[in-house]
């Protein structure tokens, strides 16, 4: 079973419970090949702290001594290794050496009588050279022997790959169907030869794909990443699991990996590396370490350098800045920049998972950065939510974040004339009423522009202008005062709620409690109930139970709905979590850290909260918080 600790995305930070024990995501399990070890299990476990490896059944089954010990001992005495088993099943040697002596029964049983903690399929590799045909009758195959594999598992979890070649339909069908069978993780495979050739474009392509097809409640592993400089972008794109043959490869080969890529140890004219491995060495004394010595050293290294990139890429889910650094890491390589470019393609579907806002500001840190879905969203909501009475625009250049305070007199003198003000910036033209937002007022961006910036520009102020049949006029600034709080409450409730939503809320007479200090809007009351706060932080609203009595009636079913079963009622009342294995339904259009309210299948509001997950994750996880509930009814005075 899997479950969600904390989400940015599609990345995510969560727990696979196996019988083993609990292995958090995203994980790298070394890959140890049972004939050498470079690294000791034990080492890999206890001093690198790596919680899983993944080793290979067909070679174990292949070696008489080590199937015979492996049958009697168990696996993980053989190997001295207390943490998750995953076992692959020879699919990659009969990528690399042709056929495979083994049949899928066979090596699954092998697996499940070793105590293998995680078995994989005999699954076929899809080379990214073949045909379309030959790909999708060797993916046939490859399901029938995951529902082989499936009723022959027993305790052990199976992982069913998810083929396809380069055939991004292919993938999401292929993927869609081991969706439906009972299987535990999903490795995403047939991609080692993308990675090795740096089509990174395809890789991303065939992530997405993949991740279309898959349920989101079991973990994905790409099968075959195991160089620091990608994982970055594929917990971005959503693997949770990785596995590194390469530490131990490329050290046999003198090379040592970094974020930037591997380099070779003969050509390299420095080692400032201070990772423990080579932290008492330079160049010179390393070159001269006796071959087996410099080798697992150099291995050493290699573990070294994932280990950080593991926790980097955890770290910056933790603190939502998965994109930053994936930005910056795939700055490595032109080949994998291509990768980042290629996410735009994909824009729609991570809007679907993209947060409200996240805690930090968002950081422009080159073109790439204007196809995040943080810009698709604002352009979709403020295209479609926002409403003006206004008929004549102007547009201003930019001076400071957020406009209100930096261009005040400006923005207040159009306004007294009918005139809305729109302030130029790369998520497109702000209104005076979104400007304390995320991310307008929570993103940094260098003051020097560049080309891709100044076209989007352009470009999204004449999809809003025509959205709301605004007709564009030079500005004309006098001194006339104008208090936008009111049109502000308004436009972020439509922003954040929609259209529907905001007129039910705000039917009545509006009062607003400003901030003395700051001039904020905190709390807005209609016909004298405290229906809405402000918060600061990212200029959006909570929800109070106040405002969501006012929606429940009114707004169309499903809108800003999570409904529970009747079993869940009374612990939502009293303002506890909402637990996925609770959900009965949810609002399709819900994104993570939106306001919702939580209802009975009666249509009874129980409580409100924040929605952590979006409406497919919630229905498919059984484990861990589907909403984080702020109050509930019960609590609330009659
Ligand atoms: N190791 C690397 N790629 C693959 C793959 O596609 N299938 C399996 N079973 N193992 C792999
Ligand atoms: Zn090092």
């Amino acid at each position: 079973m899997f479950e969600i600790i904390k989400r940015d995305g599609l990345a995510r930070i969560g727990v696979l419970h196996t019988r083993r024990g609990k292995l958090e995501t995203p994980a790298l399990l070394p890959v140890v090949n049972p004939k050498l070890a470079t690294v000791t299990p034990a080492d890999i476990y206890h001093h690198f702290g790596f919680k899983g490896l993944i080793t290979n059944s067909y070679i174990i089954r292949n070696s008489k001594g080590l199937k015979e010990s492996a049958l009697e001992k168990g696996l993980h005495e053989l190997l001295d290794f207390p943490g998750v088993i995953m076992t692959d099943s020879g699919t990659f040697q009969s990528h690399m050496y042709g056929e495979v002596e083994v049949s899928n029964d066979e090596i699954v049983d092998f697996q499940r009588d070793i105590g293998s903690d995680i078995g994989t399929v005999l699954d076929i590799f899809t080379e990214p050279y073949w045909t379309e045909e030959q790909t999708k009758d060797s993916i046939t195959v490859t399901l029938e022997r995951t529902q082989e594999a499936v009723a022959l598992k027993g305790d052990m979890m199976i992982a069913g790959v998810v083929q396809g070649s380069i055939y991004p339909g292919l993938r999401e069908d292929c993927a869609r169907s081991m969706a439906s069978m009972d299987v535990d993780v999903h490795p995403i495979g047939g991609v080692v030869p993308l990675m090795e050739q740096y089509r990174f474009r395809e890789l991303v392509d065939v992530i997405i794909a993949s991740k279309k097809g898959l349920s989101p409640d079991r973990p994905v592993h790409l099968f075959g990443a195991g160089h620091p400089m990608v994982i970055a972008l594929a917990a971005l794109l959503g693997c949770d699991m990785f596995d590194s043959a390469s530490y131990a490869k490329f050290a046999r080969d003198d090379r040592l990996m970094f974020l930037d890529g591997t380099y070779r140890l003969k050509d390299m004219q420095g080692l400032e590396c201070e990772c423990p491995a080579c932290r008492d060495h330079d160049l010179e004394s390393l070159r001269a370490l006796p071959d087996e010595k410099r080798m697992v050293t150099i291995a050493r290294h290699n573990l070294y350098e994932l280990k950080k990139e593991m926790g980097r890429v955890r770290r910056a889910i933790m603190e939502g800045s998965l994109w930053e650094l994936a930005e910056s890491r795939c700055r490595a390589h032109p080949a994998l920049l291509d990768g980042l470019r290629r996410t735009a393609d994909h824009v729609d579907h991570l809007e679907l998972f993209e947060p409200l806002s996240r805690d930090g500001a968002m950081f422009y840190t080159g073109s790439e950065t204007l196809s995040r879905p943080c810009f698709r969203r604002f352009e979709l909501r403020s295209n479609e939510r926002y409403s003006t009475d206004l008929k004549k625009c102007a547009i201003l250049d930019e001076k400071g974040k957020p406009h209100g305070r930096y261009m005040g007199q400006e923005l207040q003198s159009l306004l007294s004339q009918n005139t809305l003000p729109l302030v130029k910036t790369a998520f497109g033209p702000i209104p005076p009423d979104l400007d304390e937002i995320y991310p307008i007022a929570q993103s940094i961006f260098p003051s020097i522009g560049d080309d891709g910036m100044d076209s989007e520009i352009g470009r999204k102020e004449d999809g809003f202008l025509s959205a709301h049949g605004l007709e564009r006029q030079e500005p004309v600034i006098d001194e006339e005062p104008y208090d936008i709080n009111r049109l502000r409450a308004l436009s972020v409730s439509r922003y954040q709620f929609g259209r529907e939503a905001t007129d039910i809320l705000f039917d009545g007479p509006l009062e607003l409690v400003v901030s003395r200090k700051t001039g904020k809007i905190r709390n807005v009351l209609v016909s004298g109930e405290h229906i809405l706060s402000m918060r600061a932080s990212d200029g959006f609203y909570t929800l109070r139970v106040e405002g969501a009595m006012k929606l429940v009636d009114r707004l169309t079913e499903p809108l800003m709905r999570v409904t529970v079963v009747d079993d869940a009622i009374p612990f939502n009342k009293e303002g506890r979590n909402v637990f996925c294995n609770f959900v009965h339904d949810c609002d399709p259009d819900i994104r993570p850290n939106d306001e919702v309210m939580v209802v009975s299948k009666e249509g009874e509001l129980l409580c409100v909260g924040r929605a952590l997950l979006v409406r497919d994750e919630m229905l498919a996880f059984k484990k861990g918080v589907a909403v984080k509930v702020r109050d509930g009814t019960s609590s609330q005075k009659a």
